[in-house]
């Protein structure tokens, strides 16, 4: 699956491909990155093949590429839902969690956020999604923000969360959601904005 938007493609990550290794490794070796999306700062460029050898070949799972640089920037994608979210039976129906993280030199131009509307227009239209969700640190003011701006809502919190691939760490986790109905509605009322 590939998507565009106006400044973006999203695109799965490639294997073995050189050019997408540097790119991962450019972004997830400064430690402003992974710690805050509960994963480890890549030590090597290895650590960076690894990855896109595993968690990034998962599905749904998309490099995000500034058409400008043709180059991934950053990382978008939809997985089950995490532990932390302790869903119940009836939240867990069709509904996955985003995740995302972009290179600092990107940051503040709206880019994820235009990544994730793509994103969340597939889970709704073509996956047939009921919500989409997400958490982040609720210290995380830049991840808060983004999905203010998605229209995630939050739905509850959770204290002292253990982020098991950081080691003994801990954080108070926000947990936000967007339901199909929202996406809709929303969708509706800024399509209404711009006739
Ligand atoms: C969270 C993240 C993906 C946001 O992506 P982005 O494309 O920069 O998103 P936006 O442009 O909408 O900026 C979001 C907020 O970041 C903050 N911000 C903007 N530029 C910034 C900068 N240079 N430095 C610090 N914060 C900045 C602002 O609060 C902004 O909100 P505003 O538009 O209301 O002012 C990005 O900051 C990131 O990758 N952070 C590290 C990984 C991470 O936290 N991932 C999410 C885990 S839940």
């Amino acid at each position: 699956m590939r998507m565009e938007t106006d400044r973006l493609v999203l695109r799965p990550w490639r294997v073995d491909d050189d050019g997408d290794i540097d790119a991962l490794y450019r972004y997830a070796s400064d430690p402003l990155i992974g710690p805050s999306a509960a994963w480890p700062v890549h030590r090597s460029r290895e650590d960076s093949a690894q990855a896109i050898r595993g968690v990034l070949s998962e599905p749904e799972t998309y490099a995000v590429v500034l058409k400008a640089r043709r180059e991934p920037v950053g990382s978008i994608g939809l997985k089950p839902l995490s532990a932390i979210i302790d869903p119940s039976e009836e939240e867990n129906r069709d509904a996955l969690e985003i995740g995302y993280c972009i290179g600092s030199s990107y940051w503040g131009r709206g880019l994820i956020p235009e990544a994730a509307r793509a994103l969340l227009r597939h889970a709704f239209l073509d996956l047939g999604m009921q919500s989409v969700w997400g958490t982040h640190d609720v210290a995380n003011v830049q991840s808060s923000r983004v999905m203010d701006k998605l229209g995630m809502g939050v739905v509850r919190t959770r204290g002292h969360v253990h982020l098991a691939l950081l080691g003994d760490i801990y954080r108070d986790e926000t947990i936000r959601r967007i339901t199909v109905e929202q996406w809709s509605r929303d969708t509706r009322s800024r399509a209404a904005e711009t006739v």
